[in-house]
């Protein structure tokens, strides 16, 4: 097997240590399922503002271009909110995402079933849940120019950011959500604003033309982004796949994390296009931040970073196996009521960062001596 590179850059707050675990569990895959990765690590965010005076050097940079696979863990705290906007750690995470051309972010929201009575929903709501929220990643209004904060000649202060989008960001995106339904329940929603938005008027136009033209077989419903939200409170198992932009993907991607019980369960995976040999720059995180409240305390949960991971080997290198093997590890340990603080319920049995860590691996242990 080639060796596969791998780039992990642990970030601020609960990053590094719920990527600890992820560490072990990588080492555990060279020891018992021979995948052979070479793993580098470097700084984003508030630590590389802190070592370099940039939330992400021209050198990180470069290497997340050349490597196989990006892992990151979260970016960003209270210790650099007051710092200039151009070098806030969040601006370290939209970089790499920018000048990688991940334009798609997989959200999966589904709900493990040890775990859907911790749902903040009624469990005949939730459970069996598994949605797919493809949030665009590379533009809209977080990069649409103009924008800025000016002041106006009496005096007045005028912020601007743009909602844009043209044809073939909206198509390859809208390509990803056909292909995804294809492979599990053929239903598409797209979502945005047409109601009172010209941006969100092209985009369903251009997302009806595509799947007539070359996706027959998949159902696709359009929703107003408002409405939707709403929807996955009432009735997220309505939904399959959800296709939104880049704002409208943030808000409702975090909705439907916490139907699943808590954000600390979810993985994403945001992928650029592929290039001639099939290749695609690939970056992998929790969809949890960086929870600066409860970093350093080994409480955090690591399952979602975890399940990145799981992603990033079905996903990148095609190991559905050893994914689904990652997986279902993480399932019998939740089956075995072991829970982190976030999801903890009465009569289970609490465990920190590092015991899930270490449940994690006594389960794959198992699973592979069976
Ligand atoms: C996310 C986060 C980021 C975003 C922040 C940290 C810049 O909320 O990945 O959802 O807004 O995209
Ligand atoms: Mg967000």
């Amino acid at each position: 097997m080639t060796t596969k590179t791998l780039l992990i850059l642990a970030g601020d707050g609960i990053g590094p240590e719920v990527m600890t675990q992820v560490k072990r569990v990588i080492e555990w895959f060279g020891a018992k399922r021979g995948l052979d990765f070479a793993v580098e690590e470097g700084l984003v965010g508030g630590c590389s503002y802190d070592a370099h005076g940039t939330p992400l050097t021209d050198a990180t940079m470069a290497r997340a271009m050349e490597v196989d696979a990006v892992l990151l863990g979260a970016v960003g705290g209270p210790k650099w909110d007051s710092l200039p906007f151009a070098v806030k750690p969040e601006r370290g995470l939209l970089r790499l995402r920018k000048d990688m051309q991940l334009f798609a972010n997989l959200r999966p929201a589904f709900v493990f079933d040890a775990l859907a009575e911790a749902s903040s929903l009624k469990t005949e709501l939730v459970r069996g849940l598994d949605i797919m929220i493809l949030r665009e990643l590379t533009g809209g209004v977080d990069f649409g120019e103009p924008r800025g904060i000016e002041t106006l000649a009496n005096g007045e202060r005028r912020g601007v950011n743009t909602q844009v989008y043209t044809t073939h960001e909206i198509i390859r995106i809208a390509e990803v959500a056909f292909e995804l339904a294809q492979k599990r329940g053929s239903h598409v929603h797209s979502v945005e604003k047409a109601n009172v938005m010209e941006s969100g008027v092209l985009w369903r136009e251009e997302v009806q033309k595509l799947r007539d033209a070359r996706y027959t077989d998949v159902t696709l419903e359009h929703m107003y982004a408002d409405n939707c939200a709403m929807q996955l409170v009432r009735n997220p198992k309505q939904f399959d796949v959800i296709v939104t932009d880049n704002l409208f993907g943030d808000i409702l991607s975090d909705c439907a994390a916490m139907l699943t019980g808590s954000l600390g369960m979810l993985p994403s995976a945001s992928l650029g296009a592929s290039d001639s040999s099939g290749r695609r720059k690939a970056l992998y995180e929790p969809v949890h931040g960086s929870a600066p409240d409860i970093a350093g305390r080994d409480i955090a949960n690591p399952l979602a970073c975890l399940l990145s991971f799981a992603m990033m080997l079905r996903y990148s290198f095609d190991l559905g196996e050893d994914a689904d093997l990652l997986e279902s590890a993480i399932k019998a340990v939740l089956d075995d009521g072991k829970r982190t603080a976030d999801i903890m319920q009465p009569g289970l049995t609490a465990v920190s960062t590092t015991g899930m860590g270490s449940e994690v691996i006594a389960a794959l242990d198992r699973q592979t001596r069976a």
